[in-house]
């Protein structure tokens, strides 16, 4: 990641009854071999203005948590076993599809990975554009979309939005798609906008300005972003709260300056350990050893015992709550907390 993208963003954000909050939510996928935990126990919450960070190595469960913001995890093989998902207030669990259907896009939008899977590779820019607007903004005049498409396109950096407007998806590369998907999410207005690995997929240069867009979203019109990752550089250069989730559980969270600055989960150490800004020269890229464990039959103690450097007896027949340590500093670790000392 880039430096230039370094926080400078202010923390104060007030609490409002919208945004999300996701509450002790389990979601399981039944699978021959039984039941797959993906989501056990997960709470989070995402206020006015604010950029909050899902981050973990693949397959922790954060695309299954984001998914389910919008109820859109495929029941079977997945299951809602319990918790709760509210976005605006609204009870997301409880609704219909026909009514999710009406709320998807504008009280949430989701940006993926994959920008050319989003977009129709039989339309034009424009054309999508279009189709987006007349779903979600009926009320909208014909001039009223052309005027809506030239200030998305020039918003997301299209200085020439014409040609970009006229271009099919494959005349166009990841990075540009991924900001025309960006432009089309963000003119429907949602309250809320879900960016699952957005820039995984996009080279770092590409990254960063993507990146800078969603940042500059989130200043200009306070919007929320709710944003996955696996990568801690990308959580420093934009977003002011973190969530670390490994193997279906939440390990620690707390505001981005205060976990760089004293990560308290030995997890949390290793993945910022294993960003390359945080390697000097001679040192080799640290890798976590180990693989994560299988959710079908997870471990009854900490998830990431096999995989720790400070492991003791308890860690492996004790799972540890997760504590809060202030406001909004929560870790789950047997040896961090207000009495253990530092892991
Ligand atoms: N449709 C599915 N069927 C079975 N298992 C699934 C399904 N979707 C996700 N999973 C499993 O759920 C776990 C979490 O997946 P995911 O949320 O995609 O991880 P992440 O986004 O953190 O990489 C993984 O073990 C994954 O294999
Ligand atoms: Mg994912």
């Amino acid at each position: 990641m880039s430096n230039e993208l370094a926080p400078q963003i202010s923390q104060n954000v007030s609490p409002r009854a919208g945004g999300l909050d996701i509450s002790e939510l389990r979601i399981w996928f039944d699978t021959p071999a039984g039941p797959l935990r993906a989501v056990d126990n997960v709470s989070l919450s995402v206020r006015d203005g604010e950029i909050v960070a899902l981050v973990g190595e693949s397959g922790s469960g954060k695309s299954v948590t984001a998914l389910a913001a919008l109820k859109l995890i495929s029941t079977p093989p997945g299951r809602f076993v319990s918790g709760s998902v509210s976005l605006n207030g609204q009870d997301i669990l409880a609704m219909s599809e026909h009514d999710l259907e009406s709320i998807r896009g504008t009280s949430a939008a989701m940006l993926f990975q994959n920008p050319r899977g989003s977009l129709d590779p039989s339309f034009t820019i424009e054309e999508a554009f279009l189709e987006t607007l007349s779903l979600h903004r009926p009320e909208m005049k014909k001039a009223e979309r052309l005027r809506y498409i030239e200030q998305g396109l020039r918003q997301v950096g299209f200085n020439d939005w014409q040609r970009i407007a006229a271009s099919y998806p494959h005349q166009l590369s990841g990075g540009m798609c991924q900001r025309v998907s960006l432009a089309i999410t963000f003119a429907c207005h949602p309250s809320l906008l879900i960016a699952d690995e957005p820039t995984t997929a996009l080279d770092v240069g590409i990254q960063a300005k993507v990146l800078f867009l969603l940042r500059q979203l989130n200043q200009e019109h306070r919007l929320p972003i709710l944003l996955i990752t696996h990568d801690f550089g990308v959580v420093r250069a934009i977003a002011h709260r973190v969530v670390v989730m490994y193997a279906g559980h939440v390990q620690e969270e707390g505001d981005v300056e205060e976990v760089l600055a004293s990560p308290q989960h030995p997890y949390t150490q290793a993945l910022i350990r294993s960003v390359p800004d945080n390697v000097r020269d001679d040192e080799s890229l640290y890798q976590i050893p180990g693989t994560p464990p299988n959710l079908v039959d997870p471990p009854k103690g900490c998830r990431f015992a096999d995989r720790c450097d400070h492991v003791v007896d308890r860690c492996r027949n004790e799972l540890p709550e997760l504590e809060t340590l202030s406001e909004t500093r929560a870790v789950r670790c047997h040896l961090v907390g207000p009495e253990k000392g530092d892991a």
